[in-house]
Formats: C-alpha cells, structure tokens, sequence
C-alpha cells in the first residue's frame, strides 16, 4: 500500500521546498514511481521539480463538464474522467506531477469530486509514496480529496508565529476528525538551530520535531536562476539536514 504523506504549514513556510526536498530525497533512495500532487491552487511545484506542466486537474473538470454529450456510447462517466485525468499527469525522472489547479468556470469541482476521489484512490495503489504539497488552508482536507493522510509533515519557519499556525492547522485536522496516524514538524530556514524561546511552544504541540533546515545559499541560488531544487548538491547543508530528517520520516 501506498504511504501518503501530505507536507502542510501557514503561507511561505518552506512547504514546498519540503515537498521537493523529500521528493528529490525519495529519488535518490530509489523509491520511486512518486506521485506527487500539487493542491495549492496557485500551483508551483512543477517548478521546484523541474516538471513542465500542461493541464490541471481544474482544467479536466471543465474539459469533462463541456463534453458531457460526447462521452461514447457505453463508456461510463468515471472511464471518461478517467482518460482525461491520466491525460493530466506530466512525468519526469520517475515523478508523476498531478496539479489540482482551480475550477475554471464558476463554482467548484463538486460535480466531479467523488470521482476524482476514486481516481487518486485508484492511482496511488501505484506508487509506494505519494506527496502532496498542501495549500495553507489545507482546503483539499475539508473537501475530502484524498483517500486517507498517513503523515502530517508540518512545516514552520523558526518563529513563534510559525509554530503557534503549526498547531492551529493540527486543530482544524483534528476538528475534521481525520485520522492521521502519524504528526511531524519540520523547521525550515533556520539561522542558528531553533530560538530557546520557541522550544516551550514546541512541548506539547502534538508533532514529534524531527529536524530543521538550515537557511541554505544554494536553495536561494536555485531559486534565483529559475532552477529546480532537484538541481540541489548532496553537500549543500539543506540536502544532509533534510536527508537526516528523511532518515526518521521514510
Ligand atoms: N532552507 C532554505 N534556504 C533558503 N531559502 C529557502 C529555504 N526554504 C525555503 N526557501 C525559500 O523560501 C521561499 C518560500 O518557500 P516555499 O515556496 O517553499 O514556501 P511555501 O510554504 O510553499 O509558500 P506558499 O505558502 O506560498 O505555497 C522560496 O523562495 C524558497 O526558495
Ligand atoms: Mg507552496
């Protein structure tokens, strides 16, 4: 069975750079197929992967709703969706990308949620580990889209701000009685380790801390010059840290 592991944390935490980071790291232990999703509607991690993508699952909806009439004699709706969705799945270096995007028309995606969620049910018996990249409101969990979270990995930046969100998103899971076995917090772009001051706050937080990042000039030249952190060296001081975390995560 597949583990999911969802990463999830207030706006401009390092969410995504997480995801890529265990993305790029589950690349190199050879754990792949990955299915990745990207479920933040203003949708990046295509980018931070060095995938190009075309389609969105939004754009399916809309694709599927417009076509309605044409879906051939016998075939039913869910196959229909079916096709159209594996349409939407760009693939590089063993990563299969799902962006969830947005509704393109007015309303939401109801009209094709249950199915969608069968599908990403259906598909993740693929792979030994799929990946979301979680918006910060973390609507895709109130909406129910994906078959179960197996790990929380949180993320915060090491600010008491940060970890005060931290445990307000673990509330509003718990508040949606999902079940997630497992809870992680991870600290991003950390100077000098993690300020005294924040080590109370994390006493009782309900995630079990398993490392932090360092704030790493590579990652800012990554990003500077438009390249994936996939392009990130072994020796770079976020790559060790973030290969001890996975050594605890995985
Ligand atoms: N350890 C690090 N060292 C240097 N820069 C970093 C590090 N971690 C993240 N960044 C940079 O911080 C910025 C925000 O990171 P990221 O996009 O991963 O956050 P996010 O939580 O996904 O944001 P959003 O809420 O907008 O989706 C990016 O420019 C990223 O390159
Ligand atoms: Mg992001």
């Amino acid at each position: 069975m597949s583990k999911i592991i969802a990463v999830a944390g207030k706006g401009g935490s390092g969410k995504t750079t997480v995801a890529a980071l265990l993305i790029r790291e589950l690349q190199n232990r050879r754990k792949v197929p990955i299915l990745a999703i990207d479920a933040d509607p203003v949708a990046n991690l295509g980018p931070f992967l060095g995938i190009k993508v075309e389609n969105t699952i939004g754009a399916v909806e809309q694709e599927f709703r417009n076509a309605r009439e044409k879906i051939p004699p016998g075939m039913t709706k869910a196959s229909y969706l079916e096709i159209l969705l594996n349409g939407a799945i760009a693939e590089r270096n063993g990563v299969d990308l799902l962006v969830m995007g947005r509704p393109e028309g007015p309303g939401c995606y109801c009209s094709v949620h249950n199915l969608l969620r069968e599908f990403i049910e259906k598909l993740s018996t693929n792979y030994p580990y799929l990946i979301v990249d979680n918006e910060a409101g973390m609507e895709h969990f109130s909406r129910g889209t994906f078959p179960r979270v197996d790990h929380l990995l949180l993320v915060s930046d090491p600010s008491r701000r940060g970890i005060k969100s931290v445990k307000s998103l673990i509330r509003l899971v718990q508040d949606l009685q999902l079940k997630i076995p497992e809870y992680s917090l991870v600290v991003d772009r950390t100077r000098s380790g993690i300020p005294p001051e924040i080590q109370a706050d994390l006493n009782g937080l309900g995630a079990r801390l398993l490392g932090v990042i360092p704030e790493d000039q590579e990652i800012t030249g990554l990003d500077l010059h438009d390249l994936p952190i996939t392009e990130l060296s072994r020796e770079s001081s976020a790559a060790r840290a973030f290969s001890e975390i996975c050594d605890l995560l995985l």
